[in-house]
């Protein structure tokens, strides 16, 4: 998996390493072979998707990021009218091969030219996807989303919590940041058999990390981190649940509803209470509407 150059690397360049490493076949198994692999990710992105389904149904729809096609089987089912992007190539080819009659291109969330002002009335980026930019394209991504959906339309994301446990995790550890450890027999066996079964990944994450590390960024509710996923090969953005809500209010969305998520826990899913600033969870999934330019300010949820 290719990693960053941290020496003299911007910011920008080393958030396209993360493009480079989704576009690694190596990466797609994390997907096609998960048990999530032809549903749902968790309980919250099923709440979100019920959530906006009657409103979506028959209408334009815009599936951003869908790797290697786990999304394009879900939301197509709600309407014909139906694009799906990624900017991973390989990852797009790989979609096709699922869903051979589907519209599914490749295109980049942080310039969508290609698509008109008003175009869609539904934005779907699932599965963290907008965290794979650097904070201030993630600006730029949520702008383009504004442009593009039409006066009530509809935008729904998930996002991984500063807060949260996926958060400043390392290549050694006894546990996941602000969890319990897992000491039963099981989750031991389970993890020796994964090492045993891939004696490289020893060396491959640590050293993954230290070059991913060196282009951190930390801000005042947000920060770039090593994600644990794919050897932490990848740069992942976190935001807090305040500094969720604020960007929401900065690009034009009003939330109706954030859902905690926790990746594959399928327990009923939790919404987070109106007026909460802070939250434990492994992330959120948004449920948001567009707000016209003119009447920004009307006030966020959170
Ligand atoms: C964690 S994967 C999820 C894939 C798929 N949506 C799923 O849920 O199984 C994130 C996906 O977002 C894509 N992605 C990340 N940043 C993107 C961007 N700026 N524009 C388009 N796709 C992007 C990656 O290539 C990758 O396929």
């Amino acid at each position: 998996v290719p990693s960053p150059d941290p020496a003299g690397a911007t910011r920008d360049e080393t958030v396209d390493a993360n493009r480079s490493t989704y576009d690694d076949p190596r990466t797609f198994q994390h997907e096609t072979a998960g048990p999530h692999a032809n549903g749902w990710v968790d309980a919250a992105e099923q709440a979100a998707v019920h959530r906006f389904a009657s409103r979506a149904r028959g209408q334009r729809l815009l599936d951003v990021g869908i790797g290697t096609g786990r999304t394009v089987g879900l939301l197509s089912l709600l309407s014909d009218d139906y694009v799906g992007v990624d900017y991973a190539p390989r990852r797009v080819d790989a979609a096709r091969q699922r869903f051979p009659g589907a519209d599914l291109r490749v295109a980049d969330a942080r310039d969508l030219a290609a698509f008109d002002d008003g175009s869609f009335d539904l934005v779907f980026f699932s599965f963290n996807g907008i965290d794979y930019a650097s904070h201030d394209e993630r600006a730029d991504v949520l702008a383009e989303f504004h442009r593009l959906l039409s006066a009530d339309g509809v935008l729904s994301y998930s996002t991984l919590n500063r807060d949260g446990p996926s958060h400043g995790e390392r290549p050694y550890q006894l546990h996941r940041p602000g969890r319990r450890p897992d000491l039963s027999a099981r989750n031991v066996a389970r993890k020796l058999a994964v090492t045993a079964g891939d004696p490289a990944r020893l060396w491959r994450r640590p050293s993954n990390y230290r070059a991913t590390r060196n282009a951190a960024r930390e801000g005042s509710e947000w920060s770039t981190r090593p994600l644990a996923a794919l050897d932490f090969s990848l740069l992942q953005h976190f935001i807090t649940l305040r500094g969720l809500g604020a960007e929401l209010e900065t690009a034009g969305f009003v939330p109706e509803v954030i859902y905690e998520s926790e990746f594959l826990d399928y327990r009923p899913a939790r919404e987070v209470p109106v007026g909460s600033t802070t939250s434990s969870a492994g992330g959120f999934h948004v449920v948001a509407h567009r707000v016209a330019a003119g009447d920004r300010g009307e006030g966020a949820a959170t």
